[in-house]
Order: C-alpha cells, then sequence, then structure tokens
C-alpha cells in the first residue's frame, strides 16, 4: 500500500482493514461451515433428510448479528468519507480539469498549472470536472478518488501534512492515453508556494507582459500579427514613424517610449492618422510596474514569436496524445512533423500531403478535415487559440526535428 500522507489516510486505513476483515471472517466461516455440513449431512450419513422445525433464537441471531456488523461498516465508512468532504474553514480552493489526456489545476488568482502544488498544512478544497470524457482523479498517498465527470462538479478535501510528491493518476479508462494521464501533488512550505502562485504564465516574462495587453483590453482593437483593427497594430510598433494629429495639426512622430506611455495614458493627445479618436484614457487605470512591463515588450517588438510555444501546447493538452520525442501515443508524434510527406484521408479518399504550416494550422483548427492513416478520428477541434498562439505553436512544432 501506498504510504499515507494524509490526516484522513488513516481514517480511510481502518475503514479498509476493518472491511478486509470482517469479509476475510465471513469467508474463512461460511467456508468451516459448508465443508462441516457436507461431510456431516452427506447422503450417505443421512438417507432421508430429517424434517427440523423452526429456531427462532438461531434466526434471530443470523440477522441480528449481520445487521450489528453491516452498520459498524457503514458507520466507519461513512466518517472516513466525511474527513473527505467536510472542508475546513480557511480552506484554499484548486479546480482540477480533467482532460484528454492529462489533468489542468487552476489556483485561485486564476494562476494554472499541470501539477498540483499546495501549501503544506493548509487546507485545500479541490473541485473537480472534466472537460470531455470521463476521468478519475486518483491520489494513492491521500486515499482520494474521485471521478471527474463532465459538466457536473464534485469536490474533495485534504491537508497535505508532509511536505512531498505524491502521484496522481487517471483511474477510469478514459481512451488511448489513459495511462498518460500522470501528475504530482506538490506539497511545499507556504513561502514556497506563495512565490509559485506570484510567477506569471510558465512561459516567463513575454508571456506575463503579453498578458497584461489582454488584461486591460487592448487586444480588443490592437492586434500583434500586423493587421489593423480598431487601432493601430503594435507589431513592431516601437520606433515606427506615423503621422498623427495633435491639436488639430497633421504631424509626424516616432514612437519612443515616451510616445507609447503618452498613447496609452493619454490616447487623445495625438491620433494616429486613419484611425478614430475611440480610445478611452488609460490614466490611472494601468499600475506604473504593469505599464513599464508592457512598454518593455513593445520595444521587444512586440512580435507574435515571443509566444512561449511549448508552454501553449503543453496548456492545452497537446502533449497528452501527441509526444514529442517520435514515440506514438493517440495520435502521430510532433517529432519531425513540419515538413513531411504524410498520407492523409479527406472525406473518405486517401492523399499524400506534406504538412507545411497552412497544413498544420488546419490539423489543429479543424482536425477532423484530413485524417492520417492510421489513425482514429478522435481529435477534438482546437479553435480557441489566438492566431499569434497559433503561430507560436506551429512554430513550436516546426522545432522538434
Ligand atoms: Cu483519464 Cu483515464
Amino acid at each position: 500500500m501506498y504510504p499515507g500522507a494524509l490526516n484522513a489516510a488513516g481514517k480511510i486505513d481502518f475503514v479498509f482493514l476493518l472491511l478486509f476483515g470482517f469479509s476475510v471472517l465471513v469467508l474463512a466461516g461460511i467456508t468451516a461451515a459448508m465443508i462441516y455440513f457436507v461431510y456431516k449431512y452427506s447422503r450417505k450419513r443421512h438417507p432421508v433428510p430429517s424434517d427440523k422445525a423452526d429456531n427462532m433464537l438461531l434466526e434471530a441471531t443470523w440477522i441480528v448479528i449481520p445487521t450489528i456488523i453491516v452498520l459498524v461498516m457503514f458507520w466507519y465508512g461513512w466518517s472516513g468519507f466525511k474527513a473527505l468532504r467536510e472542508v475546513p474553514e480557511g480552506a484554499m480552493t484548486v479546480k482540477v480539469e480533467g482532460y484528454s489526456f492529462g489533468w489542468q489545476f487552476e489556483y485561485e488568482n486564476g494562476k494554472k498549472s499541470k501539477e498540483l502544488v499546495v501549501p503544506a498544512g493548509v487546507p485545500v478544497k479541490v473541485e473537480i470536472t472534466s472537460r470531455d470524457v470521463l476521468h478519475s482523479f486518483f491520489i494513492p498517498a491521500y486515499r482520494i478518488k474521485i471521478d471527474a465527470v463532465p459538466g457536473q462538479s464534485t469536490y474533495v478535501t485534504f491537508t497535505a501534512d508532509k511536505e512531498g510528491e505524491y502521484d496522481i493518476f487517471c483511474t477510469e479508462y478514459c481512451g488511448v492515453g489513459h495511462s498518460k494521464m500522470l501528475s504530482k501533488v506538490v506539497a511545499v512550505p507556504q513561502e514556497k508556494f506563495d512565490a509559485f502562485l506570484a510567477e506569471q504564465a510558465p512561459s516567463g516574462g513575454n508571456a506575463a507582459a503579453l498578458a497584461l495587453f489582454d488584461k486591460h483590453g487592448c487586444t480588443g482593437c490592437h492586434s500583434f500579427d500586423g493587421s489593423a483593427a480598431a487601432g493601430p497594430t503594435l507589431k513592431d510598433i516601437f520606433g515606427r514613424k506615423a503621422i498623427v494629429t495633435a491639436g488639430g495639426k497633421e504631424k509626424e512622430v516616432t514612437s519612443d517610449e515616451a510616445y507609447l506611455k503618452e498613447a496609452i495614458l493619454n490616447p487623445e493627445a495625438s491620433i494616429v492618422k486613419g484611425f478614430e479618436p475611440i480610445m478611452p484614457p488609460y490614466a490611472g487605470q494601468i499600475p506604473d510596474a504593469e505599464l513599464q512591463q508592457m512598454l518593455e515588450y513593445l520595444k521587444g517588438g512586440g512580435a507574435p514569436a515571443a509566444l512561449d510555444g511549448k508552454a501553449i501546447a503543453e496548456n492545452a493538452g497537446c502533449i497528452g496524445c501527441h509526444s514529442t520525442d517520435g514515440s506514438v501515443v493517440a495520435g502521430p508524434s510532433l517529432k519531425g512533423i513540419a515538413g513531411r510527406q504524410v498520407e492523409v484521408v479527406t472525406g473518405g479518399k486517401a492523399r499524400k500531403i506534406t504538412s507545411d504550416r497552412e497544413y498544420l494550422k488546419r490539423s489543429i483548427v479543424q482536425p477532423e478535415a484530413d485524417i492520417v492513416k492510421g489513425f482514429d478520428p478522435i481529435m477534438p477541434p482546437f479553435d480557441q487559440f489566438k492566431p499569434e498562439e497559433l503561430e507560436a505553436v506551429i512554430t513550436y512544432m516546426e522545432s522538434l526535428k
């Protein structure tokens, strides 16, 4: 048995031993009685069946004793269950989502991770659901095993008593990648957990800065891919020359740091030619530190390549079905996938294609369009990516040679 690493584990182990003990006892008792009766009441010794009358005492005994046994088992089973369901006050909540094939954990501040990081000694409420099919969330060391059901949220609570790393499995057969649904509980001291929480997206500084553009709503009007929307694109904006209207007069400006800062905080001061003066002022809206981080990002060109395609692919769950080392899980490996010749089935017909960027893009957004020969059409469409994220993922795929 896994060593228990949880306060409730002792209770659950006790229930297990109790049920196991009674089961052994009942099995041994029934088997012994059976063998004894076979011998004692064989036809050789009793050619004529005896005609015994009812025995009240005997019947009462075999009703009362098993009833007590069952109630005792229920009582301890219930208390073990309660230990996993009574959420202590001050518990922190972590959302768990199972998907084919992996686990995603989301913390109260919106941070996501692939491993369940918790502070030791702090009660945690885990809310469990599934993105697609039935999975089952299993942490043997904590004696936790809860089904993850699509469209339903259930919960369990635990307090990691000891620091350490404990396995997480999926224990409901959910498809070809079932055995790949491995993760870990990482119980760390509170300070380490706080540092983990404060860390921005796992893909590092660029992604963190990029997230700020989303957070403040910039990306609704400003693209990163060079296309104009309601406002000018942010791609290569730093150092770009632009004609602006300021105070009713047109002039040429170079968008340096001072200009960009002004354009964010006080946009109506100068309007880039060809655009409407619709941007609201952000003065007092964006904390200085965040503004600085965004400006630094723009200085770097604000190019989509700054996105970490690897982190995006991992977060989206691609790696659950597509290995990066050439091995085949549920789908083709991503190793060497870019540029190779591949036979696909399109509308029932087999054809040969080259997996270029266009093809890779389509195979992510619209995977059912062409199915690689030898694979099942099981991949759901991944249309949640922003164009620049999709580009980053494909760039990452191209790097896997
Ligand atoms: Cu998910 Cu098995």
